[in-house]
């Protein structure tokens, strides 16, 4: 039977409107890493988006200067990514991918492997970050397992790391809020101390000077630990979550070499810095670094629908290929690994991308989102910046006694007296705009901050 149309564009309509309007009630969603009551007496709604912009549900126009959460690369609403999701969810709205597939995930991971540095041919498919990062550390263990060094279990994180929230990820990450609750996380992880360092970096433009004997840490752990029992170690290049943290020059090229030296994986966890965030497709080739493993999300389907993928060399791959032609190479997957929504918005999301050089964007406008966002230097309370490709963070004095809440105030403000978008962590306002920004919004991003910094102080 085939619908009424006239019934069917009411539908549409009624659900629209619910999706504009504020809601009856706000009590049955449990909002992730939210203080749920604080949001709930002060809502920050966003309605629609388009381009640099939203609109919050009472009909003002925010300036997105965070690519809604470090995913929407390419801009709101591109035109290309919306035609391609709307016409494959009519073509074909889901086909499993074990044991059966269908043509699109074929299509995006051969894409991939073109954008991807070194031989890292080979891609997995998730749907998040978290997911990435648990498969990556599963394939890091299995991999040598196949290998006959199976005793090679023990994964290697850093302080202050980022991860996502599976468990995995939180064992190998390194923020204490993340973990403490979650009782013992995985057995047999390290930590590299953090390359944090405001007292000597301070106001560094790009990559900071000194901190380059961190990386022996990795030396160090080894002795610790013996090399014949670690299988991985993990890496944001660039993390941002936990405030925007830039690797030391040369640090990332030394733990390269201590890695090849004593036979451990190395995976960039470039959930944020992948996709033309800091100028490459990967922070990797920015940097000049290739790692084993990459993880991805976020932009690779320009957050419009959700999906994630791990990138594996060409040996890595290799090492689960010797079984039988009937054997299951991985016994690992999710059922909408490959999901043919996110296929077709991200394989729309890769063309806009190479269309319009949006990956160069960050190394044309480095050095004018740069001078912009250091020229906060001296305003009240901010004690560092940071930056690197199109990416940037403003650290605060914490107020005594009640640590976040200069940062948390900066960021209220900045949504209702500024129109603007931004992350907040702990006393760290980080930014990360779409890679489509004009000059003319890196001018509006550092005038209404600077203002609401003045009038927060
Ligand atoms: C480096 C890194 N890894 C993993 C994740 C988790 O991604 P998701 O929230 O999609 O699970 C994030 C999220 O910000 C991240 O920054």
């Amino acid at each position: 039977m085939s619908p009424d149309p006239a019934a069917t564009t009411a539908l549409a309509d009624y659900y629209q409107q619910q999706a504009t309007a504020k809601p009856a009630s706000m009590d049955a969603f449990w909002m992730p890493f939210t203080a749920n009551k604080q949001f709930k007496a002060a809502p920050r709604l966003l309605a629609s988006a388009s381009g640099m912009h939203y609109r919050d549900v009472d009909g003002r126009e925010i300036l997105d200067a965070c690519a809604g959460l470090w995913c929407v690369n390419a801009g709101h609403a591109r035109p290309r990514i919306v035609e391609a999701v709307k016409r494959q969810i009519e073509t074909l709205d889901f086909a499993p991918n074990f044991s059966m597939s269908s043509p699109l995930p074929f299509v995006l991971a051969q894409r991939l492997a073109e954008l991807s540095p070194g031989d890292l041919n080979h891609v997995f498919f998730t749907n998040s970050g978290s997911e990435s990062v648990d498969s990556a550390l599963k394939i890091a263990l299995a991999y040598h397992r196949a290998r006959g060094d199976g005793q090679r279990t023990r994964l290697i994180g850093r302080e202050k790391a980022y991860h996502g929230v599976g468990f995995g990820g939180i064992s190998v990450g390194g923020l204490p809020n993340n973990r403490k609750w979650f009782g013992p996380l995985l057995p047999g992880t390290d930590h590299l101390r953090h390359t944090l360092d405001i007292q000597r970096n301070a106001f560094s433009q790009g990559l900071p000077a000194h901190g380059l004997e961190l990386a022996e840490d990795l030396e160090r752990l080894v002795a610790l630990h013996d090399a014949s029992t670690i299988a991985a170690v993990i890496i944001e290049p660039i993390s941002g979550s936990a405030g925007v943290i830039l690797p030391p020059d040369g640090y990332l090229q030394r733990i390269r070499q201590i890695c090849d030296k004593h036979g451990i994986l190395l995976i960039f966890d470039e959930v944020i810095t992948g996709f033309g965030r800091v100028g490459k497709a990967f922070a990797a080739q920015r940097v000049g670094v290739t790692p084993d493993i990459i993880t991805a999300a976020k932009g690779l389907s320009n957050g419009c629908v959700p999906m994630g993928a791990v990138l594996v060399s060409e040996r890595i791959h290799q090492a689960f290929a010797q079984g039988a032609d009937n054997a299951i190479d991985l016994f690992h997957g999710y059922t909408y690994s490959g999901h043919p929504l996110a296929c077709a918005a991200a394989l729309a999301t890769l063309d806009t991308y190479a269309e319009e050089n949006l990956f160069e964007k960050a190394i044309e406008l480095g050095d004018y989102w740069q001078q912009a966002i250091h020229s906060l230097k001296g305003l009240p309370n901010v004690i560092d910046i940071r930056n690197y490709g199109l990416i940037g963070a403003i650290e605060f004095a914490p107020r005594d006694g009640a640590p976040g809440t200069r940062g948390f105030d900066v960021f209220n403000d900045a949504f209702h007296k500024g129109g603007m978008l931004t992350r907040v962590t702990g006393d760290v306002i980080a930014l990360s705009p779409p890679l489509i920004i004009e000059k003319t919004h890196i001018d509006q991003i550092f005038e209404r901050l600077a203002d609401i910094i003045r009038g927060v102080a």
